[in-house]
């Protein structure tokens, strides 16, 4: 799974464009879905025109609100994001825990919301550069994962996201991220899913100049992309390297 997160970039032009060129130029493979996660108030323009392109990309919401804030002025509900043929939302990313002060239990609620609707999560996770100094990586991740334990996880894809490298330049070596992908996956089996039922995909200023590697690493099931995905011919350059 290859997955394109705008962030707050672009406008509806250059929407118009990614999707234009990226149904052009990758080369989609069922087994590698391609997802756009553009900005909320492109959501159903980019639907129209995947639409129209009969492109295969998936539409996936940065955001998403628990179905119980029914009275949130500026919400989005699960509802509102099937009625528009959403297929993914993006949940937990660090972005959203810290700016919105997102905590277990909203991001517990936010998960149960969207896999009532039948959208697919993309779980983020991952640990800043003070954890990670002090070795806590992962009794910091197993926390993290807690969310997911009366959870079913077929619907979850996991993204294994270090804060320190996001939108830093600085991407994690191959064994470090083969480190964590295998323990993110063998702290799963503790949901009683088998290793081979849980996706990890990395994100972390992944670029085209490391794809390769990154993809290329044990017990890593895709890419989260943010900066290089902005780009439609570096996006599709990554899918089809990928
Ligand atoms: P980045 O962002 O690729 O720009 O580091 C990734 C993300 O935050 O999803």
């Amino acid at each position: 799974m290859i997955i394109a997160n705008w962030k707050m970039n672009g406008t509806s032009e250059n929407v118009r464009t990614w999707i234009e060129q990226v149904s052009n130029n990758i080369d989609f493979k069922p087994e590698k879905v391609c997802v756009f996660c553009p900005p909320a108030c492109y959501l159903e323009f980019a639907r129209d025109l995947i639409r129209n392109h009969k492109s295969q990309i998936k539409l996936g919401s940065q955001i998403i609100n628990s179905s119980h804030d029914r009275a949130l002025t500026g919400g989005l509900s699960a509802a509102m994001l099937r009625d528009i043929d959403t297929d993914f939302v993006l949940i937990g990313h660090s972005e959203q825990r810290s700016h919105l002060r997102e905590d277990s239990r909203a991001i517990t609620s936010k998960i149960t919301s969207a896999i009532e609707e039948n959208l697919r999560v993309v779980f983020c996770i991952g640990e800043d550069s003070d954890v990670k100094k002090k070795n806590e990586t992962q009794k910091f991740l197993s926390e993290q994962l807690e969310v997911l334990k009366n959870i079913s996880l077929e619907s979850i894809v996991i993204a294994y996201e270090p804060i320190w490298a996001i939108g830093s330049g600085q991407v994690a070596t191959r064994e470090y991220i083969e480190e964590i992908h295998k323990f993110v996956k063998n702290h799963c089996q503790k949901f009683h899913y088998s290793e081979d039922d849980i996706s990890v995909v990395y994100g972390g200023s992944v670029k085209l100049e490391n794809c390769e590697e990154i993809i290329s690493s044990n017990f890593v099931d895709g890419l989260l992309i943010g900066g290089a995905s902005l780009d439609p011919g570096i996006f599709s350059s990554i899918y089809n390297l990928s």
